[in-house]
């Protein structure tokens, strides 16, 4: 019985996988130039994937913007980082380059139909019903309203603290990843898992937290989601889950039961709270859940903003109960780990740097200060309890510097992928050396179906761009000789999927710029949330929690490293009132 399980649901579909992707030959990328094939089952990816920044700018230094890579099994692949080939790949002919089979598929599977599992005009209508609820005006509502989850994130690490005034270690980084899903929770469905409650903890969170590192797990099952999803029916498909000895595809599918399950609770609240808005308290206490945050979120979380407008669209462009449950996973996955790498990442530089930390408050203190004289807020408390209007906050020249220069460094996503869906030519910004002439070419041409990496890390870090100091993290590039913000055209607004129209000042005059070339990056010319049609919907919701989150802590807290390395700790408590 244990071979044929193994059988069934390995063995078989690897050996039939690997029939059906069999390498054409001669190669259609023989003359792109690359690394050899390091591994007869992992290729070069081992490489890219686990050997980090150094290994990916190597590959980039050595063959250029577009390198042919050996993926799974051999097969060929296209590693770019080159800012005309990614402008075409994200924004000019993005309707040829699309995710890929195993993303779409895979998505499809754990969060339904929403934005990150769906493709050509499905996906365009959706994002065309969610824009406006990322919208500039709606996260200057937003912003109040949330506030007190960063309060609450403080006095969580402020009690662990003792009350002398002295330094204590303390583990900030699960107070962080809880209170970021505490974020997007509140902030995205008008929900509390209350996942900053010490003492409580929720089937959801627990389920949310553990969904990336098993889908990790099962990385090399993925390619064969596309092939299970098309060919076996959905008994079949649980059938196999049941046999199948891989613990963790028996835990994703778990996980999956759980999160749609909320979902599903708190989508069916959210509907008929909508739907009966006369019969107000007593009869929505009674739809009323646990956790459901009602008349507390005041209608500004991005679910109900998305109900109501779905609800008063044309019929033609309205999403469908599926489309609209598929859209809170899909939020609440999408803007939970990718915010926490980067709020404990801007941590751990701050208590590294701690000359950058104390320049942030006192900035923080002054613009505070200078706001309340400026609005006749009496100042009963400490300074750090003033809050900070939107444009405010947003507009903190160094703070600003800060958070863009962490977040171009270190990109919380680095490697995305497309496949090519009918042959095309790639254009190259900068030209590379023919494998097979040795002679510069200007172009390259993509066979349909091949897999393309789009490298975020390696476009970040293009001394070309950016300059020489490209690697370096020195966030006074974004600020002018006098400290002032440098302006930029790119920082849009509008995730309408155009290229920056290039008229920030004279050429170079701006980071990632230079000579006129950047990169089509939604955010200040970089590739970390993308650009075109997929770019991060939720960015500039991203940038606002960072800068609410990071601000209120360091404005009541200093923060310097462990003495274990690898540790992030608390190490004082600030008393500068
Ligand atoms: C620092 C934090 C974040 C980073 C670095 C980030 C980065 C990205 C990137 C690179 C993509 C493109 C993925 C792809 O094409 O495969 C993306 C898509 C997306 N992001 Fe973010 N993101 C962040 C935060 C958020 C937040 C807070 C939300 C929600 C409030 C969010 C919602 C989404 C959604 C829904 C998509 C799919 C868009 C589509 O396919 O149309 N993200 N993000």
């Amino acid at each position: 019985m244990a071979v044929a399980v193994i059988l069934l649901s390995v063995v078989f579909p690897f050996l039939l996988w690997k029939l059906i992707s069999r390498p054409r030959s001669p190669s259609p990328l023989k003359s792109v130039a690359g690394p050899e094939k390091e591994h007869w089952f992992k290729g070069n990816y081992h490489r890219i994937f686990q050997d980090g920044l150094k290994y990916n700018l190597q590959l980039v230094r050595k063959y250029g913007g577009v390198i042919k890579i050996h993926a799974l099994l051999g097969k060929e692949q296209l590693y770019v980082s080159d800012p005309l080939a990614l402008h075409y790949i994200v924004v000019k002919e993005q309707h040829i380059y699309t995710e890929t089979d195993m993303f779409i598929a895979g998505n499809k599977l754990i969060f339904g139909e929403g934005l990150i599992s769906t493709l050509g005009e499905q996906h365009r209508k959706q994002r065309k019903m969610l824009n406006p609820v990322f919208s500039l005006a709606n996260m200057r509502e937003l912003l109040p309203v949330i506030q007190p989850i960063a309060f609450k994130m403080r006095s969580v690490l402020l009690s662990q603290l003792p009350t002398d005034g002295n330094s204590q270690e303390v583990d900030v980084l699960p107070w962080m990843s809880r209170g970021t899903l505490e974020y997007i929770s509140q902030a995205g469905l008008g929900y509390t898992f209350n996942a900053l409650e010490p003492t409580r903890s929720h089937s959801f969170t627990e389920a949310i937290k553990s969904l990336a590192p098993a889908a990790l797990k099962l990385l090399l099952l993925r390619p064969f989601v596309p092939l299970a999803v098309r060919n076996l029916s959905v008994y079949w498909r649980n059938k196999l889950v049941d046999w199948s000895p891989v613990q963790p595809l028996r835990d994703l599918r778990r996980i999956v039961e759980i999160m749609d399950k909320s979902s599903r609770k708190i989508f069916f609240e959210k509907k008929a709270e909508l739907e009966n808005p006369t019969t107000e308290t007593i009869d929505n206490e009674a739809i009323k859940s646990e956790g459901n945050l009602g008349d507390r979120m005041k209608g500004k979380d991005i679910m109900t903003i998305l109900l109501k407008a779905n609800a008063s669209s044309d019929s033609t462009e309205r999403l469908t109960e599926a489309e609209l449950l598929g859209q809170m996973n899909t939020v609440i996955f999408a803007g939970f780990e990718t915010s926490t790498i980067a709020i404990s990442r801007l941590l751990y530089i701050l208590a590294s740097e701690r000359t950058v930390q104390a320049r942030i408050r006192n900035e923080l203190r002054r613009a505070k200060l200078d706001y309340a004289a400026s609005r006749d807020i009496p100042l009963d408390g400490s300074w750090n309890d003033i809050e900070l209007p939107y444009d405010v906050l947003m507009s903190l020249p160094y703070l600003d510097a800060v958070v863009r220069e962490t977040l171009r460094v270190y990109p919380p996503t680095s490697l995305l992928s497309r496949t090519a869906r009918e042959t095309t030519t790639l254009p190259l910004q900068y030209p590379i050396l023919s494998a097979t002439t040795g002679e510069k070419v200007n172009s390259v041409v993509v066979p349909e179906g091949t897999t393309v990496i789009i490298s975020i890390l390696a476009a970040n870090h293009n001394k070309t761009v950016w300059g020489e100091d490209a690697s370096e993290w020195r966030p006074e590039r974004w600020l002018s000789d006098s400290g002032e913000r440098v302006r930029l055209n790119q920082d849009r607004e509008q995730l309408d999927g155009t290229f920056g129209d290039g008229a920030e000042g004279s050429a170079g005059a701006t980071p990632g710029n230079r000579g006129g070339v950047k990169y089509p990056g939604v955010y200040a010319s970089m590739m970390t949330f993308l650009g075109g049609g997929r770019a991060c919907i939720g960015f500039k919701f991203a940038e606002m929690e960072i800068k609410q989150i990071i601000t209120t802590l360091i404005s009541s807290m200093h923060f310097s490293l462990p003495s274990l390395r690898d540790e992030m700790v608390i190490r004082k408590r600030y008393t500068g009132r």
